[in-house]
């Protein structure tokens, strides 16, 4: 009897504790909840801001997000999330997703932006698998290397001259790393052909909005 008794006792002791230790991740996960996804959005927003600044646009870049669905010529593997900035509803800058396919270990995963007038507002390196003290200079945090292709356009340097020194063309590679930094100006040139291509879609303007019905 007394071992019931006490048997019963801890099942309720456990259940108790269950229910209250259950209740404290809740009340944490909804306390948290809301601070996580703000801090995620300001980590975001500050990648964005790096390469289209605050002072160029008074537009949320995070709210006018767009998708791409062109999928080959930017090396997607499924739809990819860009952002315009606006001033005073005018596109003044899209930032890409973009991929390099043909990084030495593989994909390597770039934001790109690009100003109304076609020259590069900024490439960065999102996620890649580079070789430490090799490949992974693309890396802003690494190198200043990716800062090169700051005011670059489709003319400027001229198509043939789009490639890494080694290929006789203008932009550095890296010591004893060609293959990183050849797949990023290539990647970044095909991301500006891109944008010639589409800038009828990627910079379209707001349009009025209609306040009353147009006359017949
Ligand atoms: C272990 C190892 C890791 C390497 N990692 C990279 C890398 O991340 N990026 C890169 O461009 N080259 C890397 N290289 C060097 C390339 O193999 C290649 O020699 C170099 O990029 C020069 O390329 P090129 O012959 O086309 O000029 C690595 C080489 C070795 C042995």
């Amino acid at each position: 009897m007394q071992m019931t008794d006490s048997i019963r006792r801890n099942a309720i002791l456990l259940a108790l504790f269950s229910v209250i230790t259950a209740g404290g991740i809740a009340a944490t996960y909804i306390s948290t909840r809301d601070m996580i996804i703000a801090n995620k959005r300001a980590v975001e927003e500050a990648t964005l801001l790096e390469l289209v600044p605050r002072d160029t646009h008074n537009n949320s870049m995070l709210d006018d997000a767009f998708t791409v669905e062109d999928l080959a010529f930017l090396g997607l593997d499924s739809p990819g999330k860009a952002y315009r900035a606006k001033r005073d509803g005018q596109a003044v800058a899209v930032i890409l997703p973009v991929v390099a396919p043909d990084g030495y270990s593989g994909k390597i995963r770039l934001m790109v932006g690009v100003w109304a007038d076609g020259t590069l507002a900024g490439v960065r390196a999102i996620e890649h698998h580079e070789t430490p003290g090799l490949g992974d200079k693309v890396e802003l945090k690494k190198s200043r290397w990716v800062l090169g292709f700051n005011g670059k356009s489709l003319d400027n340097p001229s198509p043939d001259l789009w490639k890494v020194k080694k290929d006789k063309g203008v932009f550095d590679q890296f010591t004893g790393a060609t293959i990183t930094p050849r797949a990023v100006t290539a990647a970044t040139f095909r991301t500006l052909q891109y944008v010639d291509t589409h800038r009828d879609t990627l910079f379209v303007a707001d349009q009025p909005v209609a306040t009353e019905e147009p006359a017949p």
